[in-house]
């Protein structure tokens, strides 16, 4: 149980983020879902706890602005348990050749400097309090490359090696640091990127969802936020204390490699 913690989850408005915040304060964590769109519509329906909720527009690519989340959310309930470093983007799926500058700069700033914005606000507290727990949300991607992600591939890459980094740096502080490489999920993410993924303007979403798992994922049935969630809630409680450098796979059977 997460009672009385208090985490912050970046891209939490929907997705997997949401799943993670629905969560967390499900176990009786307060948590700040941190996001760039507005995500009061989620914040209302979080399960109370005795010192509430937040929500907080940010941008993770700005480094001021993920320091002052993690400030205003010291300053607010006196210390912070959990960050967890989900906020992310696909790619355009164009092959290397095809690729822009700004393309570039777009999914490797949001992946990697976002994920290491939130990592070093998240340490420097951390450090100080001798306690704490990271998890960023990287991917299966990031072990096993995909052609015509080659972005996003290099993204999740960098940011399974942060976490081994700073899981080396933290662990004397008391701090895990563990990131989480689910699958293919089922999120807006995913159905917003499909028409892209099978050529087709308007594909039938639950017709491609349906062939996806019985075709690539031995359990039959894409990922959630309920899934992720369940992982992080596990990864951020006392039983997980000796874990700190994993990238876990969370893919259902789609990837069974280390
Ligand atoms: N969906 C999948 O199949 C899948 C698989 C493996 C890993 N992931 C990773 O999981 C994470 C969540 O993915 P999802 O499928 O829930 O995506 P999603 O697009 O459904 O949700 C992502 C959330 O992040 C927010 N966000 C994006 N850029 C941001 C920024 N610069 N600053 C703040 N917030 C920002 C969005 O507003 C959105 O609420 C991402 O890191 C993604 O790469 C997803």
């Amino acid at each position: 149980m997460l009672d009385g913690r208090v985490a912050i989850v970046t891209g939490g408005a929907r997705g997997l983020g949401e799943g993670i915040a629905r969560r967390f304060a499900a176990e009786g964590a307060s948590v700040v879902i941190a996001d760039r769109t507005p995500a009061e519509p989620l914040l209302a329906q979080l399960a109370p706890t005795q010192i509430g909720h937040l929500t907080a527009t940010v941008d993770v690519r700005s480094p001021r602005e993920v320091d002052d989340l993690v400030a205003d959310t010291v300053a607010r309930y006196g210390r912070l348990d959990v960050m967890v470093n989900n906020a992310g983007v696909m790619d355009s799926g164009a092959e290397v050749a095809d690729l822009t500058d700004e393309e570039y700069d777009f999914v490797l700033d949001v992946n990697v400097r976002g994920v290491f914005n939130g990592c070093r606000a998240a340490a420097r507290v951390f450090r100080e309090q001798d306690r704490g727990r990271i998890i960023n949300v990287a991917s299966y991607i990031g072990k096993k490359a995909i052609g015509g992600h080659a972005l996003y591939s290099a993204s999740k890459a960098a940011v399974i090696s942060l976490t081994q980094a700073l899981a080396l740096e933290l662990g004397k502080h008391g701090t895990t640091v563990n990131s989480i490489c689910p699958g293919t999920m089922y999120t807006p993410m995913w159905v917003e990127k499909l028409p892209t993924f099978v050529g087709e303007a308007n594909p039938d979403v639950e017709k491609y969802r349906r062939e996806h798992a019985a075709a690539n994922i031995p359990v039959g049935r894409m990922g959630t936020g309920q899934d992720v969630g369940a992982m992080a809630a596990w990864l951020a409680s006392d039983d997980a204390v000796f874990v700190t450098g994993a990238a876990l796979n969370l893919t259902g059977g789609e990837a069974v490699f280390f």
